[in-house]
């Protein structure tokens, strides 16, 4: 998959590069980043990329002229590219999105900076706004990485373990059950039994039932918007029916 980057700030996509599962993809060529400066292409003698907004305000507004060059110039090499503005009045991202993005044979990821670009480049170049969450940062940079990490972990083959993008919270819609490892004590607490029992299907119904409890727990929202199976709902009621016995017994009287 193809990533090109247009920022103000290219050096800060070096970061990608710094080891782990990405950094190995960029390696291998199944992931390629290339970043785009609309510096670049700005065709005065202090190289402007910025102007004062129209109506007043404070803050500074990306100008359309070398942004729009800069996305000629991308699409020109990679006419395929989905052109994605980071921006906070964009798509929430979930893993829902990153399934939808990973789809396309590249993605063009324009990032803002001061108060944003000029919303004619935004209407007229744009094929869709993604935003990772509600709170402001100073620039689309970081939530472009987040887009390129999420969505190159998913590209089939990319992970080192075909088997654990699909078993993961919000693949399966409800949060990981536990992880443990070696040693199988540590600072007086035990790895659960059945983990080291051997058998499988213990170990799956283990697992199933662990990721239901932390679900219910930490995110019921997620739960609710999760199809269950015949025997989840069997498990979950039992849970409501021991809730339902120790909470009616009342506290215990002295
Ligand atoms: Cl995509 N950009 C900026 N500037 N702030 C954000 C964001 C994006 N997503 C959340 N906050």
């Amino acid at each position: 998959m193809h990533f090109a980057v247009l920022t103000l700030f290219p050096e800060m996509f070096a970061a990608l590069r710094v080891g782990g599962i990405l950094g190995r993809c960029i390696e291998r060529k199944q992931v390629s980043v290339v970043t785009i400066d609309p510096r670049a292409f700005a065709t005065d003698r202090h190289r402007t990329v910025d102007d004062r907004p129209y109506g007043g305000g404070c803050g500074m507004v990306m100008k359309p002229e070398p942004l729009v060059a800069a996305i000629r110039h991308t699409k020109q090499r990679h006419p395929e590219n989905r052109i994605v503005l980071l921006t906070p009045q964009g798509r929430l991202l979930n893993q829902g999105v990153v399934r939808d993005l990973v789809k396309y044979e590249g993605l063009t990821l324009v990032c803002g900076r001061y108060e944003g670009i000029d919303d004619r480049v935004r209407q007229r170049w744009v094929d869709e706004e993604v935003s990772i969450g509600d709170y402001v940062l100073t620039g689309g940079e970081l939530p472009a990485m987040v887009v390129i990490d999420a969505v190159a972990r998913m590209i089939p083959g990319a992970l080192g373990n075909a088997g654990s993008a699909e078993d993961e919270s919000f693949t399966t819609g409800l949060l990981e059950y536990p992880h443990y490892t070696r040693p199988r004590s540590f600072e007086g607490t035990e790895v659960p039994e059945v983990l080291l029992s051997g058998d499988h299907g213990r170990i799956e119904q283990w697992r199933r039932r662990a990721s239901l409890i932390k679900t219910l727990v930490k995110r019921p929202d997620l739960l609710r918007a999760t199809p269950l199976s015949v025997e989840d709902t069997t498990f979950l009621e039992g849970l409501y029916q021991d809730l339902e016995m120790i909470l009616s017994k009342g506290p215990k009287s002295s």
